[in-house]
């Protein structure tokens, strides 16, 4: 992107901004690491200037999956303002073009920040200079992650196929969105909506609306307006499902289901960017300190890695046409097996 930069002409002093893409889940222990540092490792191969940051704060561990020791120091010694640059923390992570910010692992006690302090360190990761930055989080919807989910136009969330771990994505997905729809309504004109929305949701659990769309028709009839702020909060939220730990080809296929189940509860379409299998050399991969990627290349998932690096260079900033059904293929493609429904 930089090079992109030079030939158009512009000044060298222009810094193209940076794509960045937190990495979010709703469950636990579903391979959002993992994910964040071997995406890295792939793009940073493919060529493109990387940074892979630990923002899990209060559970920083991206340092292990990249094979580095956690000894440095990170965005802990910046909000403590031992550190006054981020720049300046950065760590060659040994591979060509990826560079490291670690999190918190010297610093305990972080989990909690201020909003002027997450703001700050948001305005100060846009600005590292890297053609990708990855954004590895915390479990679940708590303000933090949330937060930093929400400084990117959008995301991925990484889920297994199984139904605990996808219905986390979704509720992680639904505070996303209650999230952006109060923030919406916190600017003029729209204020006096807020505390309509703060009511709904105060409501015992069955009576909440139970969908985007329901919560919509109730706001709308105490107020003309509220249609439009909402579809305003939501527009172009389209998050990036991976699934990781497969067991088999056919686990794919909840694709469907959630596709469905998103346009209907939550209102939005998400784009499935890849499955990945579940894989002995990862295990290994920790065991022997090395990491997975440049060590295991010939791996089921390091095989499905570098699928998805390649759709995020290609798709992105799009939309991906029938994504779920093209996820569906290359999986059991992956497998050297035919998917039945398309035989
Ligand atoms: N595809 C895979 N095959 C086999 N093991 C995997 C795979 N992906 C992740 N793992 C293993 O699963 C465990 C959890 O992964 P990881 O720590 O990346 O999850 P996480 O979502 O970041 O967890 P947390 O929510 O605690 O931050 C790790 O031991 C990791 O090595
Ligand atoms: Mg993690």
């Amino acid at each position: 992107m930089a090079r992109n930069v030079a030939k158009s002409g512009l000044s060298t002093a222009v810094r193209p901004h940076p794509v960045i893409i937190p990495v979010a889940s709703g469950k636990g222990g579903v391979g959002k690491s993992f994910l964040t540092a071997n995406l890295a490792m792939a793009l940073a191969g493919m060529g493109h200037r990387t940074i892979a940051v630990d923002l899990d704060l209060g559970g920083s561990n991206l340092h292990t999956f990249l094979g580095l020791a956690n000894r440095y120091p990170g965005i802990g010694d910046f909000i403590h303002n031992a550190a006054p640059t981020l720049e300046g923390l950065l760590i060659d992570a040994g591979v060509p073009n990826l560079r490291f910010l670690p999190g918190d692992g010297r610093t305990p006690f972080l989990a909690n920040l201020g909003s002027a302090q997450k703001q700050k360190l948001v305005r100060y990761i846009q600005a590292l200079p890297a053609d990708y930055i990855l954004l590895d989080l915390g479990a679940g919807a708590t303000f933090n992650t949330l937060d930093f989910f929400a400084c990117a136009p959008t995301g991925i969330m990484v889920t297994t196929p199984d139904l605990p771990s996808v219905m986390g994505m979704q509720v992680f997905l639904k505070n996303h969105l209650l999230r952006r729809i109060d923030r919406r309504l916190s600017i003029n004109g729209f204020r006096p909506l807020r505390p309509l929305l703060k009511g709904l949701l105060k409501e015992p659990l069955d009576r909440q609306p139970a969908s985007l769309n329901a919560l919509k028709s109730r706001m709308v009839q105490q107020n003309v307006n509220a249609g439009q702020a909402l579809a305003d909060a939501i527009a172009g939220v389209r998050p990036r499902v991976v699934f990781n730990m497969g067991l088999g080809p056919e686990e794919s296929r909840v694709a469907l289901n959630i596709r469905e189940s998103m346009t209907e509860v939550l209102a939005i379409e998400p784009d499935f960017f890849g499955f990945v299998f579940h894989d002995p050399s990862v295990r290994r991969a920790l065991v022997v300190r090395r990491p997975f990627l440049p060590n295991f290349r010939e791996s089921m998932a390091a095989l499905n890695i570098l699928k998805i690096a390649e759709r995020i260079v290609k798709y992105w900033k799009h939309p991906v046409p029938n994504s779920a059904a093209l996820m569906i293929n290359h999986a059991f493609q992956a497998t050297g097996s035919l998917n039945p429904a398309n035989p």
